[in-house]
């Protein structure tokens, strides 16, 4: 017998069903709540609500254990990289030699922005935000593309989805250059995801740069690790769009809008900021401790917390230690990654973290890295961005594949005036 919960409210007892997933974890089906007792439930901030059912990502937060599609992100971190590791979140499966050779085909003829995109960068002012140029540069390059809009068609998923990965790193490379005064830099066909990146961030017309393996590496690394997260803010963000039907590019911009904040994606970012800041205070760290458990002070731990992990980010352990050898094989030291290991060791040892349950998440390393990689500070959201867009672009696919999909729509408890008359002009006060 299928277990269920009964719900009394005054006279009326209802029995909902219960549905467990496959790690068991258990919720309780509500959708006939309100058809048979006339209530909605209240969850501000959805930390109990379960939006959907998905088959893309696993994460244990007790345990600190994050799969995609069964995978440990461990053994993905070790044996895989991004592209493989995208292919896997998108079609469900690690791609075979023939698809993972079409897949790195198609993202190498979608690589190129339409031509007249370049007059679209230019009407951006120096001080743009890259995330405001990726933004705003997915949606209009989906301008180009007439088979994006209109009705969803299956058949040309693949090819929209590879441009969309491919594009958002060009668009992204392109945002800095322009950012910079710089000239742009087109891809080349002979490099893999990864390195033409770099190559598009970092080459000069006159001087092409030079990939080290270990740079290539640890920024593959970090896409991957990105790669896809569950029901976070912007994957959410891009479910709600993706129900009314909106195009892929259209979901991918509005992904990014939401990734953008500093509690979300922007955190990679002012984790760096944060400890810039306690550096140049000549701080130990512990100033900034006591201010992040001060609630009055308007400071957080930034690169710390997590809505569902309430242990150490499985993420923030691998990125740790690539930071690690990153720095060991280059022969430099970084002040920031010590004042970073510092404010760690006293934060777990802090009977507030500790209470709370706060320990580094995927951002407290990761801007260390980029760093080192030369990487400017307000391109590390972006590159975040890179990273989650195959996840954006599963959860899509799992909302488009679904014959029972329906718009997302909440509801609210108002709590507003009650109704009143409205009030001529020459009458108010
Ligand atoms: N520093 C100090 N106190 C904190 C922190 C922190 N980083 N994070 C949470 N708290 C406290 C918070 O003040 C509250 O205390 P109390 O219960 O005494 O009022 C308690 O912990 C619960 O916090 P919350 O804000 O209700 O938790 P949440 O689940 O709504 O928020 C979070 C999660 C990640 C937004 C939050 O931990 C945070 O602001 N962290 C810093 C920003 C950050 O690193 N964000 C990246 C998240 S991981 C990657 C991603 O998703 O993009």
């Amino acid at each position: 017998m299928k277990a269920s919960a009964r719900l009394e409210i005054g006279d009326t007892i209802c029995e909902l069903p219960m549905i467990e997933g496959t790690e068991h974890e258990r919720g309780i089906d509500i959708s006939a709540l309100r058809s048979t007792t006339g209530c909605i439930t209240v969850d501000e901030g959805y930390a109990n609500t379960g939006s959907c059912i998905s088959r893309i990502t696993f994460i244990d937060g007790e345990k600190g254990i994050l799969r995609y599609r069964g995978i440990d992100i461990e053994e993905l971190a070790e044996k895989s990289h991004f592209i493989e590791t995208a292919y896997l979140i998108i079609y469900g499966h690690l791609p075979n030699q023939a698809e993972l050779a079409r897949f790195s085909e198609l993202l190498t003829q979608n690589q190129c922005l339409h031509e007249l995109m370049k007059y679209h960068f230019e009407g951006f002012p120096a001080t743009a935000h890259p995330m405001a140029m990726l933004s705003s540069m997915i949606n209009a390059s989906s301008c180009f593309y007439p088979g994006l809009m209109g009705r969803r068609n299956a058949a040309r998923f693949d090819v929209q989805a590879a441009r969309l990965i491919s594009q958002v790193r060009t668009i992204a490379a392109f945002s800095y250059r322009k950012s910079r005064g710089l000239p742009i830099i087109y891809p080349k066909r002979s490099y893999n995801y990864t390195t033409n990146f770099l190559h598009m961030m970092f080459s000069e017309p006159y001087e092409d740069y030079q990939p080290e393996p270990e740079a290539v590496r640890a920024l593959d690394l970090i896409f991957l690790l990105h790669a896809d997260h569950e029901q976070n803010c912007s994957t959410s963000t891009v479910r709600m769009v993706a129900s009314s039907q909106a195009n892929l590019f259209a979901c991918a911009a509005a992904g990014v809008c939401a990734l953008w904040g500093p509690l979300h994606g922007g955190a990679n970012q002012a984790v760096i900021e944060m400890l810039e800041e306690i550096h140049r205070a000549g701080d130990d760290g512990s100033a900034f401790i006591a201010a992040a458990k001060d609630k009055t002070s308007g400071k957080r731990l930034m690169g710390f917390g997590h809505r569902v992990y309430k242990s150490y980010d499985p993420r923030a352990r691998i990125i740790r230690r690539a930071c690690d050898e990153l720095l060991a094989r280059r022969h430099v030291s970084d002040p920031l990654l010590d004042i970073a290991k510092r404010l760690e060791e006293a934060a777990l040892h802090d009977p507030y973290f500790m209470e709370h349950k706060l320990y580094p998440n995927v951002d407290f390393y990761s801007g260390i890295i980029m760093r080192t990689l030369g990487m400017p500070v307000d391109m590390f959201p972006v590159i975040f961005a890179i990273g989650r867009t195959p996840g954006w672009i599963a959860n899509v696919k799992e909302i488009m594949d679904d014959p029972k999909a329906r718009i997302y729509r909440p509801r609210q408890i108002y709590m507003g005036p009650p109704k009143s008359p409205y009030v001529p002009l020459e009458q108010r006060q």
